[in-house]
């Protein structure tokens, strides 16, 4: 393999060892913006260093946020502000191309009385959907404006007295929720959220571990109650790995002849682990070994062997927000499994950092998918014999490497353009593929 921005990757080896996957991007995030609104010091270890959180970081210093530069694999320590203490930057806040960092700045943000902030990002960035967070937030009060009716970045937030209200939103998405809790906490009173289907819940359970007034009700916990009367204070967070990143070496184990990976460091938050609910339904052979708790979230570590006659899956309803950001790789899973897969319910997807149906169908027909695209999903054939292919990331760090393991199941080598879209939640992933390439 090259270290340019194109890839070439060879197909036919199989993948052996150990991996260790690093830190989770969404725990990344949340550690230091809710160690920012805590009083005191948060210690935080095994954070993420690639470019989403590392744009938070940066947003939150030019908000006054004492935070040490962030060295790779290094604990660090960072001072928290309290809830008001944000001061009014001199600069615009760039979140590149984190829609996290983005959407739980505004929710931050809003509440912080007679302050003004504008925040933008990439390209890509600034062609999401931020009104599902500022619709919500200017019911509390809020008073955020955007390109296109406050639906487009840039935005401009001034901040306002928010007060505490009822919320159900209209798409289960864990970066609207954290925003409206987030500004909940600077609110008068009571807020509530009401989901249609439960969201990763780091949020709720990083605020619950500082001392926030926070309460998880209803049917399958989908209601979350936040008072803004206690302080927060200062933790120690220990960030466990992503299990979206970990996802690239389930999948790819599963589907290449002759592999056997122990991947370790694991998050497996219920609310995140949908894919091994679809390894079982595809029949996969793995195990979860060394099974622990680590900061108030389960982790393991999962050895997985190449499965034979694997079965088509369906993906639809409530699991897709346990994985959401796992829908690229399972697509190529679906390639390889005996009948036809589906994923339904899956528009969201057409809003993440590329509309991630239309651009993986479109790059792994290169190979001979036999994929069909829908509204709201993807059918795949699967039994597919792929052929080397010129594909390319189209700056989608997640369809970036799902194309490299749909390159090793190729004949030939198979080259992939803008492969350095990992760096923003994997920069070790193209070290950690040439290490287990056997
Ligand atoms: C994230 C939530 C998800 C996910 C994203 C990270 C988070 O987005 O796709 O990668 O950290 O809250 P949505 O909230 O838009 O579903």
């Amino acid at each position: 393999m090259n270290t340019n921005h194109i890839r070439t990757v060879k197909g036919g080896a199989s993948l052996q060892g150990i991996i260790k996957v690093p830190g989770d991007k969404s725990i990344s995030h949340r550690s230091l913006i809710i160690g920012s609104l805590a009083e005191g010091e948060t210690n935080i270890e095994g954070f993420l260093h690639s470019e989403d959180p590392l744009s938070t970081a940066d947003c939150l210093r030019k908000l006054g946020v004492d935070i040490p530069e962030i060295k790779k694999e290094e604990p660090f320590t960072i001072k928290g502000l309290g809830i008001n203490g944000f001061k009014e930057p001199k600069e615009i806040l760039n979140c590149g191309n984190s829609g996290t960092t983005m959407r739980l700045l505004i929710g931050l943000l809003a509440g912080q009385e007679g302050k003004n902030f504008i925040l933008t990002g990439d390209t890509s960035l600034n062609e999401r959907p931020m009104g599902r967070v500022s619709k919500p937030l200017s019911l509390m009060g809020g008073k955020i404006y955007g390109r296109e009716k406050g639906e487009k970045a840039p935005i401009s937030i001034a901040g306002n007295k928010l007060k505490g209200c009822v919320i159900g939103t209209p798409v289960a998405s864990a970066q609207v929720k954290s925003a409206i809790l987030l500004a909940g906490l600077n609110a008068t009173g009571t807020t509530s959220v009401i989901e249609p289907a439960s969201s990763r819940d780091h949020t709720e359970r990083m605020l619950k571990a500082f001392g926030a007034d926070i309460n998880i009700r209803g049917e399958l916990g989908r209601n979350i109650v936040i008072k803004s009367d206690k302080v927060l204070t200062g933790q120690n967070i220990l960030i466990p790995g992503d299990i979206s990143s970990a996802a690239f070496w389930l999948i790819a184990a599963s589907i290449v002849p002759g592999s056997d990976i122990l991947v370790k460091n694991i998050g497996l938050n219920p609310t995140r682990s949908g894919i091994l609910k679809i390894m079982d339904m595809m029949g996969c052979n793995y195990e979860i070994v060394e099974k622990s708790t680590i900061a108030g979230e389960p982790i393991g570590s999962i050895s997985v062997k190449t499965a034979n006659n694997l079965m088509p899956f369906k993906v639809e309803g409530d699991i897709l927000p346990k994985l959401i950001d796992e829908i690229p790789i399972l697509t190529v899973a679906a390639c390889f499994c005996n009948g036809v897969s589906e994923i339904k319910d899956a528009k969201e997807l057409r809003v993440k950092e590329t509309d991630r149906l239309k651009v993986m169908a479109r790059q792994l027909k290169k190979f001979g998918a036999n994929i069909t695209e829908k509204e709201d999903g993807l059918i795949i054939t699967g039994e597919s014999k792929f052929s080397s292919a010129e594909v390319d990331s189209e700056t989608d760090h997640r369809v970036s490497m799902s194309l490299a393991i749909a390159s090793l199941l190729a004949k030939g080598s198979s080259k992939i353009a803008r492969a350095d879209a990992s760096r923003v939640s994997y920069p070790s992933f193209w070290d950690d593929l040439e290490n287990l390439i056997n």
